[in-house]
């Protein structure tokens, strides 16, 4: 997959991974989101004692960047131990705004091993609102 700045990219999301809030379950996660504009977004998950308060790094990305008025998104790394690749409720949130948006995963032992994916991809018939 051709992404832009690939390795600027995975270096910002490794850099996030160190800032995770993840006492409970020492599961660490970085993630960096770039824009339409070329600027990087960081997210790492927020865990909480009320574990499902938690947040995902992806959707704090996300949220980031909208904050800062960013809308439209080209790519994302998420960077964690084994290259896992975003929970369900992490693509339907990115969907809203990028529905085709490449997905780079990496290991962060060992961040030469990387995958793709392509939102629709991994979210095939999202919910689109209600009818
Ligand atoms: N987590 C993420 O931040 N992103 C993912 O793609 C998968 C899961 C977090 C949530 C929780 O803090 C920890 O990883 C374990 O599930």
């Amino acid at each position: 997959m051709n992404i832009e700045n690939e390795q600027e990219l995975i270096q910002a999301a490794l850099d996030a991974q160190k800032r995770a809030f993840c006492p409970y379950s020492n599961f660490p996660v970085g993630a960096a989101l770039r824009t339409e504009s070329g600027r990087i977004y960081q997210g790492v998950n927020v865990e909480n004692a009320s574990f499902g308060l938690t947040i995902c790094a992806e959707r704090v990305a996300a949220g980031a960047a909208v904050a800062n008025g960013e809308k439209e998104f080209t790519a994302i790394a998420v960077v964690s131990r084994g290259g896992v690749s975003p929970c369900g409720a992490c693509r339907q949130f990115l969907a809203e705004f990028s529905p085709n948006l490449p997905i780079v995963m990496v290991d962060s032992l060992k961040p030469t091993d990387i995958h793709y994916a392509t939102l629709d991809q991994l979210l095939p018939g999202r919910f689109l609102g209600p009818t």
